[in-house]
């Protein structure tokens, strides 16, 4: 279920920006339908979702603008710092390839202040080749995801992460929740189990976002989620038998 505050949105409000996160695309249907109905762009961070679909379309389609990140740890991932906007819109694909190189509109004429955020030719040459092989690690990822799932229907006080009807996952995490976090991994890492908490502070309790005045219990849903959500082990190569250990040591742990 979707759980949009859309009273939060001003006539300041500039855009929105949906993000599809740990591979799970955002309910984009009331969400575009709200952009379409205020005249706001839409961007969409496909950051963790690269390939993700909703309701058959990939993520990416549904906004003005789309963004990509190849960062390392990603599904799919460069050698370093990459990334990438996508666009159906000729004239912000105009501009985003001015800004990226110092907002030149030609040759060493530029226009506007821009930044350098060139694809660099060695990622590019690297990611090429990875992408021939991103549809087969998504589907290892599926099946990870399917056989924790299987095994934690048998482990209550934890919520296995949702797939609704019509979307395509792509696990960039397998992320539960419980409302014993912190003691859960504490628990796992004394079992020398990793498992990481994105994010531990939700965007409106953020010191960079101090000046908007909001203050704990103003987004209660996303604080609810920083406190529970827990990201265990996830990616292509991850074998069943590692599954089975991480599951088990949840289990030990909720016996207690
Ligand atoms: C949801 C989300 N948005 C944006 C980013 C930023 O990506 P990059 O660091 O490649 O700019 C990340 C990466 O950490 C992310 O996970």
């Amino acid at each position: 279920m979707t759980h949009l505050s859309w009273n939060a949105a001003s006539p300041r409000t500039r855009a929105l920006i949906a993000v599809h996160l740990y591979g799970l695309a955002a309910d984009m249907d009331p969400i575009v339908a709200f952009a379409k109905s205020r005249k706001l762009p839409l961007i969409e961070d496909c950051a963790q979702a690269v390939a993700a679909t909703y309701k058959g379309r990939h993520v990416g389609c549904f906004g003005d603008a789309a963004c990509l990140s190849f960062y390392p740890t990603k599904n799919l991932g460069a050698y370093g710092d990459a990334g990438m906007v996508v666009t159906n819109s000729l004239e912000l694909d105009a501009r985003l390839r001015s800004l990226r190189n110092h907002g030149q509109a030609a040759k060493y004429l530029s226009s506007e202040p821009g930044w350098n955020s060139r694809l660099d030719e060695i990622q590019a040459a690297v990611l090429r080749v990875k992408l021939r092989h991103l549809a087969d690690w998504q589907r290892a990822r599926r099946s990870n995801a399917a056989e924790y799932n299987r095994l934690l229907e048998q482990v209550p006080g934890v919520m296995p992460p949702h797939e609704p009807e019509g979307c395509g996952h792509v696990y960039h995490q397998y992320t539960i929740r419980s409302e014993r976090r912190d003691a859960l991994q504490h628990h796992l890492a004394a079992r020398k189990i990793g498992s990481t908490v994105y994010y531990p502070h939700p965007l409106h309790l953020q010191p960079l976002y101090a000046h908007l005045g909001h203050k704990a219990g103003d987004f209660p849903h996303a604080e609810r989620a920083a406190q529970e959500v827990l990201s265990l082990p996830m990616f292509p190569e991850l074998r069943k038998d590692q599954i089975a250990r991480v599951v088990e040591a949840i289990a030990e742990f909720v016996k207690g």
